[in-house]
């Protein structure tokens, strides 16, 4: 939702304003726009569409030269994508990019018209951009402040006062802000990615807070200009892991960095054969106290949740109920302090699962985060944090982070299975060995590329599909379907199969292939009826199953196999032929992989 990036020090920032924003472009690519400090002016680009657009218009036209600049790229909210409506906005005196959404911006607007201001876009930010200009007095952090009091809503800004030529100014409050440190130069950025080929080194900036950023200097303020110290983070992410790595796409590489992501995320938690969550501060006698878990999230996060809810439920007898976090912060849910609510999420910002947590605690819940990105407001704010270690995923469609979410799932559901004593210990420590064994089979598991590229091919031309399973297969098949349909732009259902002859099943023709997963073993029989009945109807099947499974020829079209595993553990390796038949679907079909319409990674909105 919307990246911002800022540098000051001594080379020319053009260029690397635009390299740190392709990091970001994940955030957003509806326009992007920078200021420069300029001969004494600042001087602004920007161009509706992708990074690339605006490069182009600045290499044909004109591309700014200095040593101190900001940078936008943009996921529209308010106004519609267009040069105008594009960051960085304001006026000669004051210029800024902003992530976040100015809910009183109507208000602001109007009194500002009052005032004799008048305004070009249609954005709420340029509201914020000229309410800094009409309380500017001189002194920057004083203006920031007493504007921001004013504000409601969210924010991370980058602002350049035409005054103090030789710094940027940087708040935020409920959108991510980190600011890069290093030598004799100084970065603002959204997310690390944007700033690992420079530094690692970073201060987090926290809710209502300001920064002064200098080439050799940075000051941390409160709203009432207080002094704050901070500690300097590092990050551990590699420099290689942002960029593609000689694949065609971030996605590609992403599915194929699952065994490595997979392995770095339980190994750490793992001690002697037996799952160890400790270092979350989450010890087996607190995990037995809840009497029941809510699992909460958005699309794939709530996806890898439905899957948790498979498994802890049946291996550790626990009620679990799954929530879409957007729904959940309505529906007034009933929430004690013997519940635990666990909150999933890649980037650890999405706006509604951050309100599902607050909600949490509001209640007296306790919470548990599983967050892929360090520091992320909602890591910081839950009681308890699990990171997930897949790296940075940039591709707007998630894969690695899925299954290593799915990997915490099964830490979980063992730990607590053995807590309560509904597993023995030689239970446990198979199961822990089944998990070990999971990155090892995932790497299996991607020899199925080329035989998802040929099911593409079949499925490229279909208007609509359909995705059925039964048990953790329709839990799966929820994501196989939502994959789809993000990059593809073909229309898709997760349907379980046995439900289909309720109503759906009147849909299905030869016009709409089916893809059925079918590894749960003790469900196999009946999952292979329901493709008998969508065949009769003339659906074309692909048919995901394991290796060992006898396939009935009548019954599929087309087979993808997984390696042999137990049941429990098959939704991480049939995730991957989902993933790669996705993948396939979009290439054939020429769309942009990494960067699906109207989609944006980190929903820092409602
Ligand atoms: C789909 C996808 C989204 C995210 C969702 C939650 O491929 O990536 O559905 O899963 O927006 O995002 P996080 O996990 O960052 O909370």
């Amino acid at each position: 939702m919307c990246g911002i990036v800022g540098y000051v020090g001594r080379k020319n920032c053009t260029d690397i304003l635009i390299d740190a924003l392709s990091k970001l472009e994940y955030r957003g690519y509806d326009s992007a726009g920078i200021a420069v400090f300029e001969k004494g002016s600042i001087s602004v680009e920007k161009a509706q569409g992708k990074l690339s657009n605006l490069c182009s218009k600045m290499e044909n036209g004109h591309k700014p030269v200095g040593k101190v600049g900001i940078g936008h790229t943009r996921w529209a909210t308010h106004g519609e994508p267009s040069d105008i409506n594009s960051h960085p906005h304001g006026n000669k005196r004051v210029t800024i990019v902003h992530n976040g959404i100015i809910e009183n911006y109507k208000q602001i607007k109007e009194f500002l018209e009052e005032q004799g201001y008048s305004f070009v876009s249609q954005t709420d930010t340029e509201t914020l951009a000229k309410l800094l200009d009409y309380y500017y007095d001189g002194d920057p952090v004083e203006t920031i402040a007493k504007t921001l009091a004013e504000v409601e809503g969210s924010y991370a800004l980058g602002i350049m006062f035409r005054d103090f030529p030789d710094r940027i100014f940087a708040a935020r409050k409920d959108s991510p802000l980190i600011i890069g440190v290093g030598k004799d130069e100084n970065f603002i950025a959204s997310d690390v990615p944007a700033i690992l080929k420079y530094t690692r080194d970073y201060y987090l900036l926290e809710q209502d807070e300001i920064a002064v950023i200098r080439e050799n200097d940075i000051q941390i303020c409160d709203l009432h200009k207080k002094p704050i110290r901070k500690e300097l983070q590092t990050a551990t992410w590699d420099v290689d892991a942002a960029e593609k790595g000689g694949y065609e796409h971030f996605m590609l590489k992403e599915i194929n960095e699952q065994p490595v992501a997979i392995r770095t995320t339980i190994a750490p938690r793992i001690a002697d054969g037996m799952p160890s969550l400790e270092e979350c501060g989450l010890t087996a006698e607190e995990l037995m106290r809840f009497r029941r878990i809510f699992i909460v999230a958005c699309g794939t996060a709530m996806h890898a949740g439905m899957v948790g809810k498979y498994i802890i439920e049946r291996l550790a007898r626990v009620e679990v109920t799954v929530d879409i976090a957007s729904e959940f912060r309505y529906r007034n849910p009933i929430l004690t302090a013997e519940d635990l609510v666990i909150l999933i999420s890649q980037s650890g910002e999405t706006a509604d699962t951050k309100a599902a947590l607050m909600l949490a605690r509001e209640n007296g819940a306790k919470t548990l985060s599983v967050v892929n990105v360090k520091g992320s407001s909602i890591a910081r704010e839950s009681d308890y944090v699990i990171y997930t270690h897949a790296g940075p995923e940039i591709s707007v469609a998630s894969t690695k982070a899925y299954t290593v979410q799915l990997s915490v799932m099964y830490l979980l559901a063992f730990e607590l299975a053995y807590a309560n004593g509904k597993i023995t210990e030689e239970e446990c420590r198979q199961h822990i060995a089944s998990l070990q064994q999971i990155p090892e089979l995932v790497t299996e598991t991607l020899e199925c590329e080329k035989d998802c590229q040929m099911v593409a091919s079949k499925l490229m031309n279909a208007e609509s599909l359909l995705y059925i399973g039964r048990g953790l297969d329709y839990a799966l098949s929820m994501e196989g379907s939502l994959k789809l349909k993000e990059i593809s732009y073909i229309h898709s259902e997760s349907y379980a199969a046995g439900e289909l002859k309720h109503g759906t099943i009147s849909l299905v023709t030869d016009a709409m292939p089916v893809i059925a997963v079918a590894t749960q073993m003790d469900l196999y029989d009946k999952t292979v009826s329901n493709i008998k009945e969508v065949k009769a109807r003339g659906a074309n099947v692909v048919l995901i199953c394991k290796k060992s499974a006898e396939v009935d020829p009548e019954a599929a079209d087309y087979v993808i196999r997984i390696p042999d595993v137990e049941d429990l553990m098959t939704p991480i390796l049939a995730a991957v032929p989902l993933q790669l038949i996705a993948y396939y679907t979009s290439v054939l079909k020429g769309c942009d992989v990494d960067k699906p319409r109207n989609l944006a990674k980190s929903v820092t909105v409602e």
